[in-house]
């Protein structure tokens, strides 16, 4: 064997061998980089959790399109090639549901920052939860809306994919998705999900994470990060509505903005409801008649019991839960309302 021949074996081998460790290395100690654009759910495999069900990597650009015509316009090309039929005839979800950001801190649900992000950002306050990291939450229609939708919710509570159907189906008065449809939207919101840069992370907890010494705790750290549901709790009218809530004094300034940002979002002309409000005084008095009667414009009760659809009645006023708007935000509805019906 010429010596040339000897040492190009000897070097490939050495290669072959440093490839094998550097291989195994890799393996057992997979680089983790976490950066700000890193997806959550991309941080949470590293630390050793499994994709969600509803996880949609392999989502293709056509129907990440189509799941956001479906969102906002409710209806999108179908595989046929034809214009697909709107889900509902009334609304389409972003009439409920913001597309965006909408909580400065992913952490908390905490409805004045929401309502001063909304102000902010032109943005709509809204009844259903944002489908910004909709994909991130490990349950939907939680605490009360059993109370509301009672065995619908049950499927619905562990699965976005069913949240979804009940949606399209119940909520929106609507239809129940197509399985392409359903495929869309799910990878809409996967495509939409949270990302490092949203929570509020030190670059060494980042670092930390990236090389996890303790995987659960790093996992407890990053979704300590973020809400992981959107809680609902039903409130109730005052008990005495001639007073209003009890130690609490409406402010109109932030009243206008509930007003404005959420109810005329829906009530103003071509809105999706029927009724649309004019800003004039009569409007105001109405609302501010009704304070205490039983009445359609009751607004403690419109704004805690929303309506149901019925017969001939499709178009139904999602109610608010108290971390949709708290007492304190309905009580400076009130305010603005009576302070522009004198
Ligand atoms: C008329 C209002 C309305 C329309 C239209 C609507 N939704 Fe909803 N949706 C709600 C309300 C209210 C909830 C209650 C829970 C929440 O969002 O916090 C909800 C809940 C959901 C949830 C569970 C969210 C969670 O975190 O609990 C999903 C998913 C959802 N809707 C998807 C959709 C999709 C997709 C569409 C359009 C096809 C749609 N919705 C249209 C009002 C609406
Ligand atoms: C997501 C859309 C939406 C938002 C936001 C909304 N409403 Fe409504 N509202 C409706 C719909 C839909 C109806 C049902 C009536 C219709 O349009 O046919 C309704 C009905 C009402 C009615 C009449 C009740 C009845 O029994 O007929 C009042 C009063 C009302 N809304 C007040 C408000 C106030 C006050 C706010 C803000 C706090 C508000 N709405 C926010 C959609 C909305």
């Amino acid at each position: 064997m010429k010596p040339t021949t000897k040492n190009t074996k000897i070097f490939l081998f050495s290669c072959a061998s440093a490839l094998c460790l550097i291989m195994v290395l890799a393996l057992k100690f997979p680089k983790q980089k976490l950066t700000k654009e890193t997806n959550i759910s991309e941080a949470l495999v590293a630390l050793g959790e499994s994709l969600p069900k509803h996880a949609r990597p392999n989502a293709t650009a056509e129907q990440i399109q189509q799941g956001t015509d479906l969102v906002f316009k409710g209806r999108t090309i179908g595989p046929d090639g034809k214009k697909s039929k709107y889900i509902s005839r009334f609304y389409t979800c972003t009439s409920c549901h913001s597309p965006a950001k909408e909580d400065p801190s992913i952490a908390s649900f905490d409805p004045q920052s929401r309502l001063d992000y909304a102000v902010e950002n032109g943005q709509k306050f809204l009844q259903g939860s944002t489908f910004y990291g909709i994909a991130n939450r490990e349950s939907w229609y939680n605490d009360d809306y059993e109370k509301k939708y009672g065995d619908l919710v049950k499927p619905a509570r562990n699965s976005l994919a069913e949240s979804t159907q009940l949606c399209a189906k119940v909520c929106s008065s609507g239809r129940y998705l197509e399985d392409w449809e359903l495929e869309a939207i799910l990878a809409y919101y996967w495509n939409n999900q949270l990302k490092i840069k949203d929570l509020n992370i030190s670059e060494e907890e980042l670092m930390l994470m990236g090389n996890p010494k303790d995987e659960k705790k790093s996992l407890s750290t990053l979704k300590s990060k973020y809400a992981t549901k959107s809680p609902a709790t039903f409130g109730k009218s005052p008990s005495r509505q001639d007073l209003g809530f009890e130690g609490i004094k409406g402010d109109p300034v932030n009243g206008k903005k509930v007003y404005e940002f959420s109810c005329m979002s829906c009530h103003q002309d071509g809105g999706v409801s029927g009724i649309a409000f004019t800003n004039s005084k009569v409007d105001f008095q109405k609302f501010k008649r009704s304070i205490g009667k039983k009445s359609d414009y009751n607004l403690y009760d419109i704004v805690r019991n929303g309506t149901y659809a019925g017969q001939g009645k499709p178009r139904y006023m999602p109610l608010y839960p108290k971390e949709r708007m708290s007492d304190q935000q309905l009580e400076d509805l009130r305010a603005f309302i009576e302070q522009e019906a004198n």
